[in-house]
């Protein structure tokens, strides 16, 4: 069939045919991982050049929706910057153990908050942080030894780190990523045109070693999971901090990031590589775990320098977090048992994530999962595990938009997973992998 006809592009321009492309990417015509029709077909079919069609990929790949080129062609990256129109990924009637967001139940409930928000709406002209929040925010920061001069406000974990990485990065820029890591942030770091350099980890973290490696290979900027890590549910202790920090001390030019992104309901204690002489760094805690992910507010420490460029960016964009959110935050932080709550939340989860991992230990299958929301499970095959739990009734995610050059495994969200639930839900998994060990040999 024509190339053209067949994705349903057209245009006699560059721009034209991007825009086309784009739209075939948004619709599913061109699906995430697809590889596009090659240039001369492509030209060929639309009576253009060659060139024309080059330069249209290469928009494509400038706003990060394509990747590579050449003989082995250019396809669409597997998460592009656009919102898709996918099918759900839980099958209806299945358990979600997939969505990895926090348990309902633990969030509290908001109107109590709003209700003290000022009454008038704010104006333009108004603080960017809320000077109660602040104080706040400031104390909650010192008492975990993050370095608190500095602070902003920003929409979200997310928000944070990409206003850092806008800051300091360029496109073409080589950045430090876990592997398996978030894949907010690996999709991030594919859309804004960065370079990933994987760095493996263990229960700890990042190896201290590969990060050297990762910073010898060009890495100006690392973006690290203190704990709660996603995937693997990682968390640093104090051993590795001494470690990490001494490879930062080497390459002080390095830009740190951190995404404490579940904060208090981690599991972990908070620990920080930053440290008040470090020129480049920024550490984001997001309250969407603790408090829920609605709220979109984050807390962003850095060096005075960071902390002033993401603020005069933001400043002329979306401006400020709006004062009802940053007051609601301010409240729920200022009620008596917020911290007993919090604690409680936590030590849930880590009964939830506990007790799967014990369980699976006892079907001989290693889990990972020192703290967060997640248990991340190494299998020989990825889909044929989501199947087989899929048709056990239960929804887990493949570890694939996770990793780079990790593995294969898949990732269990415990925050809502029942005690009664975990001895099913790893007998399931259990299965799958028997399954295949049975299966006979071509
Ligand atoms: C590692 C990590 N960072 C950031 C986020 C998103 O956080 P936020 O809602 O604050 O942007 C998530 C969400 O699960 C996450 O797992």
């Amino acid at each position: 069939m024509n190339v053209a006809l067949q994705y349903g592009i057209s245009g006699r321009t560059a721009s034209a045919v991007a825009e086309r492309a784009e739209r075939a990417i948004m619709e599913g015509r061109l699906p995430p991982g697809g590889l596009l029709p090659p240039v001369r077909g492509l030209a060929g079919a639309l009576g253009i050049s060659a060139a024309t069609v080059a330069a249209a990929y290469r928009t494509l790949r400038v706003r990060g929706l394509v990747a590579g080129e050449g003989r082995r062609g250019t396809r669409v990256v597997l998460r592009p910057p656009l919102l898709l129109r996918r099918p759900p990924v839980v099958t209806p009637g299945a358990r979600d153990l997939a969505e990895g967001n926090p348990d309902p139940a633990w969030l509290p409930d908001l109107r109590a908050a709003l209700r003290r928000a000022p009454g008038p709406s704010g104006l333009y002209g108004g603080p960017t942080f809320l000077p109660a929040l602040r104080r706040l925010a400031a104390r909650q920061l010192e008492q975990d030894h993050i370095p608190a001069a500095s602070l902003a406000v920003v929409g979200g974990a997310m928000d944070g780190v990409e206003r850092v990485l806008q800051a300091h990065l360029r496109a073409g820029d080589r950045i430090a990523v876990e592997d398996p890591g978030y894949a907010g942030v690996l999709d991030l770091v594919g859309a804004m045109g960065l370079v990933p350099q994987p760095i493996p980890l263990d229960d700890f973290g990042v190896k201290p070693e590969a990060l050297e490696a990762a910073v010898a290979a060009g890495a100006r900027a690392v973006v690290l999971t203190p704990r709660a890590q996603n995937p693997t549910g990682a968390a640093f202790d104090e051993e590795r901090v001494r470690a990490l920090r001494a490879v930062l001390e080497r390459h002080p030019d390095v830009l740190l990031i951190e995404d404490d992104h579940a904060g208090p309901v981690a599991g972990t204690p908070a620990l920080t590589l930053a440290h008040p002489r470090k020129p480049r760094w920024a550490v984001v805690r997001s309250v969407s775990k603790s408090l829920g992910p609605d709220l979109r507010l984050a807390l962003l420490a850095g060096d005075a320098t960071t902390v002033a460029r993401v603020e005069g960016r933001q400043a002329l964009g979306a401006g400020w977090v709006s004062h009802v959110l940053q007051a609601a935050v301010a409240s729920l932080w200022t009620k008596a048992a917020i911290d007993r709550r919090l604690r409680d939340a936590a030590q849930s989860y880590t009964r939830r994530r506990r007790a799967l991992v014990e369980a699976l230990g006892r079907h001989g299958l290693t889990a990972h999962g020192r703290s967060g929301f997640n248990v991340w499970i190494p299998v020989r095959e990825e889909a044929a595990t989501i199947a087989g739990m899929a048709a056990a009734g239960w929804a887990i995610r493949a570890g694939e938009p996770y990793r780079i050059q990790s593995p294969p495994a898949v990732r269990i969200t415990i925050s809502s997973l029942t005690l009664e639930e975990v001895p099913r839900v790893a007998s399931a998994l259990a299965e799958t992998q028997d399954a295949r060990g049975r299966t006979p040999a071509a």
